[in-house]
């Protein structure tokens, strides 16, 4: 029986996980967000309500399932305390079921000033982030001056730190990027307001997954981004400032390699990139018009226009090689219902030596163009079906074909946005 289970995306982000995370959220007891922050938006269609979540684990809208933000995770008290208030109103009640980690490094409002500032002064060659603080604050983690949420439990001390950062802060923001200087006691005022309201969600959360562990609850841990946006092994530098492939679950839980069970890496049928950077199946034509209105193609959290393209094989095997991945879940299949012919990426061929790659280097696309298989459309209505067999033929020889280029089976097939426009193919519990 599977207990642990990881769902993280193989592509750029947004590749859809969290329904996913709230499809199976049913059957576990708790559910766990890693890594990021608010950069990520995760939508959910529940009883025709559409939400998106930023920080708050996808699977909390399960009356009893149990949430946690663990370490890795960079956290704006503000923006979680307004997640939690608009779920609320949307009759979506969280008390008591929601755990925060004592260690999770804080976004605070400096964080995204200095984002936004290096952004617009790289002009042309912006990264394209959300402008969330998200590098920032990665940053301060790494340099070892972080607040953490544990911080907010001595006021004294608090103060201490939180004047020492905004002057490092200011010094830049003023001198570099002419922004206004930062006033540490309002910040400090806007923290100790909003710790009253997350203070009893506080607390070591490895203690909480051990203990989970050991009486063997069933865990999902939802990733952020994607495989290609990963600080480590993503197309640097147009990447976010945090491990979003298998490692990040590693240490931004403390829950260890052997406690994972199951790892389902989440495709979209074809691709989508927000931001800057290389996307070698990207679409210039009526295609990527077509694919950005049938699939709302705009970002969750900044609403900003998604660049779309094919399915790049390539980057999926890359992907199921560095999550050892169990198998696919692949999304917006239903997206694809009017194409008279599909491709997907099968290799990439560098136009300077001509040769043909099927595994390649992430670091460089420079001069690496896609080499194409063509399969015929379904060109018919596949939305809120499923069972497999009621696909259309075509569709069932899409999935068979992405099964043999990942080498990995498809155990979930999502033909809409709603909860139960699903296709388990597999119990994946079992
Ligand atoms: P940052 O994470 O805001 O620093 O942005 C770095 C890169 O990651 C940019 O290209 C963003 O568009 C991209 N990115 C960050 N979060 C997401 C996400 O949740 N979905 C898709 N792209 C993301």
């Amino acid at each position: 029986m599977k207990k642990n289970i990881v769902i993280l995306g193989t592509q750029w982000g947004d590749e859809g996980k969290g329904k996913i995370v709230d499809y199976l959220s049913r059957y576990s007891a708790y559910v766990v967000r890693y890594h990021g922050g608010h950069n990520a938006g995760h939508t959910l269609v529940v009883d025709q309500k559409k939400i998106v979540l930023h920080l708050i684990p996808s699977g909390l809208l399960h009356p009893d399932v149990i949430g946690i933000i663990s370490n890795g995770v960079v956290i704006s008290i503000s923006e979680l305390v307004k997640e939690i208030e608009m779920l609320k109103k949307n009759n979506f009640f969280i008390d008591k079921r929601l755990f925060i980690s004592n260690s999770a490094s804080l976004i605070l409002p400096f964080h995204i000033a200095l984002d936004l500032e290096r952004e617009k002064k790289l002009g042309v060659n912006a990264i394209g982030t959300t402008g969330r603080g998200i590098g920032p604050a990665y940053e301060d983690k790494i340099a070892r001056r972080s607040l953490r949420i544990g911080d907010l439990n001595n006021e004294k001390k608090l103060s201490i730190k939180l004047e020492k950062i905004v002057n490092y802060y200011n010094d830049q923001l003023v001198s570099i990027y002419k922004h206004k200087s930062f006033d540490y006691k309002v910040i400090l005022k806007d923290l100790l307001e909003s710790k009253n309201i997350i203070n009893d969600m506080i607390t070591d959360t490895n203690i909480m997954l051990y203990s989970a562990i050991k009486n063997k609850k069933t865990i999902i841990f939802e990733g952020a981004q994607g495989s290609l946006l990963d600080i480590d092994h993503g197309t640097y530098p147009y990447v976010t400032s945090s491990n979003s492939t298998i490692g990040g679950v590693i240490t931004g839980t403390g829950v260890g390699p052997k406690s994972l069970d199951y790892i389902l890496g989440v495709t979209k049928a074809y691709s989508t990139r927000v931001g800057n950077g290389p996307f070698p199946t990207e679409l210039f034509n009526d295609i990527d018009n077509y694919l950005s209105k049938k699939g709302n193609e705009f970002g969750s959290t900044t609403g900003r226009k998604r660049r779309t393209g094919w399915l790049d094989g390539v980057a999926l095997r890359y992907a199921v090689q560095l999550n050892s991945l169990s198998a696919l879940c692949i999304t917006k299949l239903d997206v694809l219902d009017n194409l008279k012919e599909i491709k997907v990426c099968i290799a990439y061929q560098n136009m300077n030596t001509l040769e043909i790659h099927t595994n390649t280097s992430f670091n460089n696309l420079e001069n690496m163009k896609p080499v194409y298989e063509i399969y015929p459309g379904w060109m018919e209505k596949t939305s809120g079906i499923t069972k497999i067999e009621d696909l259309p033929n075509a569709a069932q020889h899409y999935i068979k074909c992405i099964e043999k280029i990942a080498g990995i089976p498809v155990d979930i097939i999502s033909t809409g946005p709603n909860r139960n426009d699903t296709i388990l193919v597999r119990n994946i519990f079992l």
